[in-house]
């Protein structure tokens, strides 16, 4: 069986997901600020760390957001709120946060050095950002093993959401900078992404993937032939764990700049 959306990025990002927990490293004190949280996991891990503290995910997806309030009402967490809102201009209350975390949320900004300064204005001097983007294209085996897949030789929209944006860690770098980010680090996680316990399940995850919609859009094949040759791609990295493709993600830290007020 497929699994839904939100189901689908906790299951494929659960080996990621330890490594975000750990670097975060949530505090009891906490204010903590999810940046494009989705359906809100790491939102609501934050909030179960963060005792005397709260967690806010923001998310510009109706959708993905009643699915966080969901769990998290079922949960009965009262220290987490979740909030439709675009980063990028969002007014946060300035200085409100002492720490910014995102699970691949920060990548399809259109204007990062906007949306980066927005953030950081949200944050208190000295406040943490912890987060988990995916390193350039070439790294990823699953976006381009996938592509091939489906439409051999074509590139991808240039157009379209990028996932990659913040590979290249120079860029990254430059981008925190300006918007006022010191001790600017990268961490290297390589994981394997999970696509389903099975070709079925992961056959019919991918299908609501921009990635697979848009390759199909850009072949003349009918979509048989290359939904074909994605079950075989699919079928060559089934492993006993489920289908499973080689990753490479950066985990990015960095301190708000600015004087701390002494306590
Ligand atoms: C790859 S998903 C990750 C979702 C979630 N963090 C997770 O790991 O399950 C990227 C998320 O970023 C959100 N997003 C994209 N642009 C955004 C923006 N400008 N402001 C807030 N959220 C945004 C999308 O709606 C989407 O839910």
């Amino acid at each position: 069986m497929a699994l839904d959306r939100a189901d689908f990025y906790d299951a494929e990002l659960a080996r990621h997901n330890r490594h975000l927990q750990i670097a975060a490293g949530v505090g009891p004190d906490d204010r903590v600020l999810d940046i494009g949280c989705g359906a809100g996991q790491t939102t609501r891990e934050a909030a179960r760390a963060a005792t005397q503290g709260e967690a806010v995910g923001v998310d510009t997806s109706a959708e993905m957001l009643e699915v966080a309030r969901r769990r998290s009402a079922a949960e009965g967490l009262r220290n987490v709120v979740f909030e439709q809102a675009d980063a990028q201009f969002n007014p946060f209350s300035a200085a409100g946060f002492d720490l910014c975390i995102s699970r691949f949320g920060v990548m399809f900004f259109a204007d990062p050095a906007a949306a980066f300064a927005n953030i950081g204005r949200a944050m208190r001097p000295g406040a943490r950002l912890v987060w988990m983007v995916w390193q350039s294209r070439e790294h990823n085996e699953w976006s381009g093993a996938i592509r091939q897949a489906l439409a051999p030789g074509t590139a991808v929209s240039a157009d379209g959401p990028n996932p990659f944006s913040l590979g290249d860690p120079s860029t990254a770098k430059d981008l925190l900078s300006v918007a006022g980010f010191t001790s600017i680090d990268f961490a290297d996680v390589r994981e394997p992404v999970f696509y389903g316990p099975d070709v079925d399940a992961a056959s019919e995850a991918l299908a609501g993937l921009y990635l697979v919609k848009d390759a199909l859009a850009r072949t003349d094949e009918p979509p048989g032939k290359p939904l074909q040759r994605l079950r075989d791609l699919l079928e060559a990295h089934m492993t006993p764990e489920g289908v499973l493709f080689d990753s490479s993600a950066w985990i990015i830290t960095a301190r708000r700049a600015g004087v701390v007020a002494s306590q």
